[in-house]
């Protein structure tokens, strides 16, 4: 018997930015995984739409609508929800970008990207570590991203919160691994969605990011989804502060 379980059958499943892109996606094949969810964003018709569509696959589904930076109170209505029970499974993956070059770069576009990226995905891994319990094979998967590893022209602090990110997921990894809380972090290359609809319209643009790609072609939200389904499972138990990069293999183009 060598066949781990991908299935995530009865587990508690805790997604930032649920509603849109690589967050909706994640959610919905956690839940076809059979999982329950907990969804997070700002905008409560939205998460009534992915809520819906989740529970067709059985398992039950609960929403906190607000912003990751009031991460206080999303772990308080999220308390109120589900009280006791533990989570198994958290995705840090509310992301923001403003892409301004280094020389316009304001001190309001710094704190809102900073906090956002990096003191939201921070605060919320404690909350989220503090209610997983010990030794039961719990997850945290971080989204991260390429330009957090290889430098890209769309945004020096977009990017040095995405490195966090990386050096972040080291650091838990090591400190929570006595709790059995293995930390992860997924690295995306593109990924059609609302952050980067814009700038793939751009065909030049999206020749480049193409060219630059070994597999030929952007990536597709189920196969970040079923990335994460991996990282949240039984089957990558020994597996923990990672950054697997799901990138068509973009990030070993040395060229
Ligand atoms: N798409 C890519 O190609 C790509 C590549 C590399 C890395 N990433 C990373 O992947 C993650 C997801 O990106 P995406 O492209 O899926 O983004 P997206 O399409 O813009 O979706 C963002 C989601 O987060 C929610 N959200 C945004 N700000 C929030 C806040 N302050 N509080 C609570 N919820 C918030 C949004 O809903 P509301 O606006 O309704 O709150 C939405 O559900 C980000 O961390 C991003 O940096 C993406």
């Amino acid at each position: 018997m060598y066949l781990p379980s991908f299935s995530l059958k009865g587990k508690l499943a805790f997604v930032t930015g649920a509603t849109k892109g690589i967050g909706r996606a994640i959610s919905l094949a956690f839940a076809e995984s059979g999982a329950d969810l907990i969804l997070v964003s700002r905008t409560e018709s939205e998460l009534d739409n992915v809520k819906e569509e989740a529970k067709r696959y059985g398992g039950n589904v609960y929403t906190v609508c607000g912003d990751v930076n009031n991460y206080e109170s999303i772990m308080a209505k999220m308390d109120d929800m589900i009280g006791m029970r533990p989570l198994d499974i958290f995705v840090n993956n509310v992301g923001m970008n403003i892409r301004s070059k280094a020389v316009d770069v304001t001190e309001s576009e710094w704190n809102q990207i900073v906090d956002t990226n990096m003191k939201s995905a921070f605060f919320l891994a404690q909350g989220a570590a503090k209610r997983m319990q010990h030794n039961k094979n719990a997850k945290i998967i971080n989204i991260s991203s390429v330009g957090g590893h290889v430098a890209l022209r769309t945004g020096v602090v977009y990017a040095m919160t995405k490195s966090a990110i990386i050096q972040m997921t080291k650091n838990l990894a090591l400190e929570w691994g006595e709790y059995g809380i293995r930390v992860n972090a997924i690295g995306p290359w593109y990924f059609p969605t609302a952050l980067t609809e814009r700038l793939l319209e751009n065909e030049e643009y999206k020749k480049e990011v193409v060219s630059r790609t070994p597999l030929g072609r952007v990536g597709k939200l189920e196969e970040l989804a079923g990335t994460a389904v991996f990282l949240a499972s039984d089957a990558s138990n020994y597996i923990t502060g990672q950054t697997l990069f799901v990138d068509g293999g973009m990030t070993i183009y040395g060229f």
